[in-house]
């Protein structure tokens, strides 16, 4: 009956203009058009379906209420989605993009652990494997097995942090030298990053407690050679294939003979400037041929067995690369300064 269908498209108009209404969105404003008016499977589709079950003379009335139903739907359909635009502009315009934005901490490494990362890495490609000691040490370890009498000025209360009589804050990484042949027969090839202790003032230059890292290799028939050719290739490996080393002659009681390690300058390339004090070097490392006494200590043959050391200050090496004018900012822990490396 033709009643019964203008009801259907009454009820579908109140329906209609509610769905239309609550849509929160333009997606579900899209659903609800599809629903309503949607060509396929829509409402309006559906009750137009049994138009021809009427009387030919019934139509009219039922299509004249049909088209005026589907204008409204469409007239609402367009109205609501005007308004979404609306209200996501205005939400656009709450936003002030003038404020800061919020800060993420981006993690670091400190530029001495980078340096040290690297060092080892180096040394890890030329056959030297990464060990530690402790910072805690023992006297015998610290000096005494290292050819360094207890009457030596560095022994002195002075220069080095005692913890207790006989233990103290290690002055050097080279009781962690001790250590390794302690446990180990040769071939040794090893290098031992840690933290170091003296009592030295905080100033420019100086840190009461700075980084080092030790190099050691002993096996039979290693000869000063050895350790020349391990620098110089490490040397082109950290400053460039440019960087030149050379030896001066020096003394460590744990090494004989014994060198300090100069690298050309890397920042006037050897000419002379203020970071080389004009002299076109810098010092990198104290180095030489491990000795005797030291093999002694730790039972080793020294008739059989020969080997070289060396140590370096990272820091050092960090402030040359960086061109860091003072050795305070590398242990001030100032983010100002560290996050510069991020
Ligand atoms: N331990 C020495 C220092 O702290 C450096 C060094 C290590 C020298 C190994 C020779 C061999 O100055």
């Amino acid at each position: 009956m033709a009643t019964d269908l203008i009801e259907a498209l009454e009820a579908l108009e109140r329906e209609g203009v509610s769905l239309i209404a609550s849509a929160a969105d333009a997606d579900a404003l899209e659903a609800a058009r599809i629903a309503l008016l949607g060509r396929k499977e829509g409402r309006l589709t559906a009750i137009m379906r049994n138009l021809g079950t009427l009387p030919a003379e019934e139509r009219p009335a039922v299509g004249a209420v049909a088209n005026r139903v589907k204008g409204v739907l469409q007239e609402r359909l367009e109205a609501r989605a005007a308004e979404l635009e609306e209200s996501y502009a205005g939400a656009a315009e709450a936003l002030d993009l003038t404020l800061p934005g919020r800060h993420t901490w981006r993690g670091a490494r400190h530029p001495v652990t980078i340096v040290i990362d690297e060092i080892c890495a180096v040394l890890g490609s030329l056959g030297f494997t990464r060990v530690r000691g402790p910072e805690a040490e023992t006297e015998w370890h610290n000096f005494t097995a290292l050819n360094t009498p207890l009457d030596h000025p560095a022994a002195d209360m002075h220069d080095t942090f005692y913890l207790a009589p006989g233990i103290l804050l290690r002055s050097h990484t080279s009781p962690v030298q001790i250590r390794t042949m302690q446990q180990h027969r040769p071939p040794i090839r090893v290098v031992a990053p840690g933290m170091v202790y003296r009592r030295d003032p905080f100033d420019a230059s100086h840190a009461p407690a700075f980084e080092q890292i030790e190099g050691l290799a002993v096996d039979e028939g290693i000869t000063f050679v050895d350790l020349k050719a391990t620098v110089a290739e490490f040397a082109r490996r950290i400053f460039g294939p440019r960087a030149e080393v050379r030896f001066r002659p020096s003394f460590f009681p744990f090494t004989e003979p014994s060198a300090e390690v100069d690298v050309s300058c890397l920042i006037c390339g050897g000419g002379g400037c203020s970071a080389c004090k004009g002299t076109g070097w810098i010092e990198i490392m104290g180095a030489g041929m491990v000795d005797p006494a030291v093999f002694e200590a730790v039972g080793y043959d020294p008739d059989r067995y020969t080997g070289f050391a060396f140590g370096m200050g990272p820091a050092r090496i960090a402030m040359l690369r960086y061109g860091i004018p003072d050795i305070r900012h590398l242990y001030d822990a100032d983010l100002r300064f560290l996050t510069q490396f991020a």
